[in-house]
């Protein structure tokens, strides 16, 4: 068998993380993939399994205990990327158990970041890439939109929200601190709304999926949190994977730092129902929530920073995106 090259995937049996690890086997590298289940689900990654171009195990990286495994596989395997996917997400959970969320995010950062520095001190000349997935929730409502990576970030006490956004900034800095001691390049992804097949519909899930779900569940009017004016810039899982991958891989990479990753098209959340409603040969209507606390008005990134890494990028239009969660 050929001697392929590992990547570790945190949170590798979730929605974005299960993509990633497509891609990676597609492209002929093998994965080793660490999720709880928390939200994963191992069909997402059971063909990779059967296949033998991956491996799972189940480990809970803020169980002190793991961090020891984990480390073993890293020396095992010597990934030579690792991508930290691993977070609970879904907007629901930071209004629900924001404690939870500011605990599994920062703790699980912090000691992945103990296992690497644990599995360095015994591989030598060991350097692999550190991605962490990172969140636009970290510029809270934006000063400028489109929103660039020197924009503030910022958390406010008093909003249960923010709870996942302040998890995000620790981890950022967990990952920039340990991978600067143990000189290790890193990148942070601050990640724009992703949507795609396999994503969670649930009401701890994603808008889109969730709207999906709630239609075809005969849902209507369409009920929508606020007053459907927020806006939000969504990304197709291809393209997001493709741009990642266009990334990590350009000769051009430059490390250490905050890339936005995210597709600039701005859309309200009303025009989404109602492009989502028209799918479904509904007349768009709708019946309109109490808001969310301290949700945002606005986001969508400016991606010049990394099109320069990686040059002139075509993304699929939301209306053929939508088309893929349409079940035949
Ligand atoms: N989906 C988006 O639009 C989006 C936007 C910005 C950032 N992100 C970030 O990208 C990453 C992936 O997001 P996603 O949408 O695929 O979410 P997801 O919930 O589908 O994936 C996260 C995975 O992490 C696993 N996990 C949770 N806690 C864990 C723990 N303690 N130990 C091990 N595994 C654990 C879950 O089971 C799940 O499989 C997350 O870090 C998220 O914060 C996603």
């Amino acid at each position: 068998m050929m001697n392929k090259q590992y990547v570790l995937i945190t949170g590798g049996a979730g929605f974005i993380g299960s993509h990633m690890a497509e891609w990676y086997v597609n492209n002929n590298y093998q994965v080793v993939i660490i999720d709880n289940l928390f939200r994963g689900k191992l069909e997402n990654i059971q063909h990779l399994i059967d296949q033998g171009n991956a491996v799972f195990e189940k480990l809970d990286l803020t169980e002190y205990d793991d961090i020891k495994q984990i480390a073993e596989l890293i020396v095992k395997y010597k990934p030579f990327q690792i991508l930290h996917y691993a977070a609970i997400n879904g907007t629901q959970y930071f209004y629900d158990t924001p404690e939870k969320v500011v605990e599994v995010n920062s703790l699980g950062t912090l000691y992945l970041m103990k296992a690497i520095v644990a599995a360095k001190k015994t591989v030598s000349n060991y350097k692999p890439l550190v991605l962490f997935a990172s969140t636009s929730e970290n510029y809270c409502e934006p000063f400028n939109v489109p929103t660039k990576e020197e924009d503030l970030t910022y958390f406010r006490l008093e909003q249960d929200r923010d709870s996942y956004a302040v998890a995000k900034m620790v981890s950022e800095f967990y990952v920039k601190l340990y991978c600067q001691k143990i000189d290790l390049d890193w990148i942070v992804l601050r990640i724009f709304n992703v949507y795609g097949p396999k994503m969670v519909g649930t009401k701890y899930g994603q808008v889109i999926p969730e709207f999906f779900n709630r239609i075809e569940n005969g849902e209507y009017p369409l009920k929508i949190f606020g007053n459907g004016r927020h806006t939000r810039s969504f990304i197709h899982i291809n393209d997001h994977v493709e741009m990642t991958t266009r990334l990590v891989f350009s000769d051009k990479l430059v490390t250490n730092t905050v890339y936005n990753l995210g597709n600039d098209y701005e859309i309200s959340i009303k025009e989404l129902g109602e492009r989502i409603m028209k799918k479904f040969n509904k007349v768009p209507k709708f019946e309109f929530l109490e808001e969310r606390e301290g949700d945002h008005l606005r986001r969508s990134p400016d991606i010049s920073k990394l099109l320069s890494i990686i040059g002139e990028y075509e993304f699929i239009s939301l209306e053929d995106g939508l088309d893929t969660l349409i079940k035949k």
